[in-house]
């Protein structure tokens, strides 16, 4: 966490242009990951027993991390203390990736990279995969929220944020081609889709379809020990110890709609249109519906 937190004060320093790059189309920032990572990333060793966590950024990847390794860590399969660090792939230099070979299965790890730039190995070993998603316009306040943060210090206003969100020139690409690209793996049988508000609204329901998923038996009581442990209120209460001073803004406010607090009319309009244009009639977009 201090390692993350120095980056974050050095790319403070950085001018505006230098914060972002692009690789394969999409835009990084350079603040957590290098065009070196991603490309030591295109030969990343995926095992059979590894699990990945994806998402776009600022659709619940944390708690549902949380959620994961506590499952793992009361199934077995791993151990107290062996979570992985920082558990974003792209967020390590290339030496401290291949320091991930000689970490013992089995491995939680997790990447905000769009869908068709993860490592193949995940896909050829059939690695299992959860995806968390949430509605586009409670992720791009979230997202306005984090970046504006004084320890990220980006200073768009809300409506500059919004038109590089809708664009797909927020860090990490467009909202929209992510979705999509999920879409077209739904059917994949080792990819499994939570939705963030879902998990809000059931989470004990959502745990025991993801324990299931990662083959984790675990009892009622278990279950509902890790839900008690994963709620809003609790995560954010720990959040000093788990995020450091990262914590207040990652545990923000955890609730479904707050984008009414933000978005002007027309804005929640063209958000509907674009989900129109990209995601109507699909799989994913059913799910999503907000
Ligand atoms: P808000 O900014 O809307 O509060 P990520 O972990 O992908 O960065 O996502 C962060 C978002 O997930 C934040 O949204 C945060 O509050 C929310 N979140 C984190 N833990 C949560 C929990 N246990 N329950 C509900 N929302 C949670």
């Amino acid at each position: 966490m201090k390692e993350f937190e120095d980056l974050v004060e050095k790319a403070k320093q950085m001018p505006v242009e230098d914060k972002h790059f692009m690789y394969k189309g999409i835009p990084y920032p350079s603040i957590v990951t290098s065009l070196e990572t991603l490309q030591a990333l295109d030969n990343f060793e995926a095992r059979a027993d590894d699990i990945l966590l994806v998402s776009y950024p600022k659709c619940g990847f944390n708690w549902m991390l949380h959620i994961v390794n506590s499952l793992a860590i009361t199934a077995g399969t791993t151990k107290k203390g062996n979570e992985i660090l920082p558990p974003l792939l792209e967020f390590r230099k290339p030496e401290k990736l291949q320091v991930l070979s000689s970490t013992p299965s089995q491995r939680i790890l997790g990447t905000h990279l769009h869908p068709d730039n993860l490592p193949n190995s995940f896909f050829e070993k059939k690695a299992k995969i959860l995806t968390m998603i949430r509605n586009p316009k409670d992720a791009a306040v979230s997202f306005y929220h984090f970046l504006h943060s004084p320890f990220i210090g980006f200073n768009y206003t809300w409506d500059e944020f919004f038109s590089i969100f809708m664009e797909g020139k927020a860090p990490f690409g467009s909202y929209f081609d992510y979705i999509s690209a999920w879409n077209k793996k739904i059917n994949n049988e080792n990819v499994h889709i939570v939705i963030y508000e879902e998990l809000k609204k059931n989470m004990s329901e959502e745990v025991k379809k993801t324990a299931k998923f990662f083959n984790f038996t675990l009892t009622e009581e278990q279950i509902q020990s890790i839900c008690s442990k994963s709620t809003f209120k609790s995560m954010k209460e720990n959040s000093i110890t788990t995020h450091g001073k990262f914590g207040t803004v990652t545990f923000r406010k955890g609730d479904i709609g707050d984008w009414k607090n933000c978005l002007t009319e027309e804005q929640s309009k063209a958000v509907d249109l674009k989900f129109e244009k990209h995601l109507a009639g699909t799989k994913i977009g059913d799910l999503l519906k907000y």
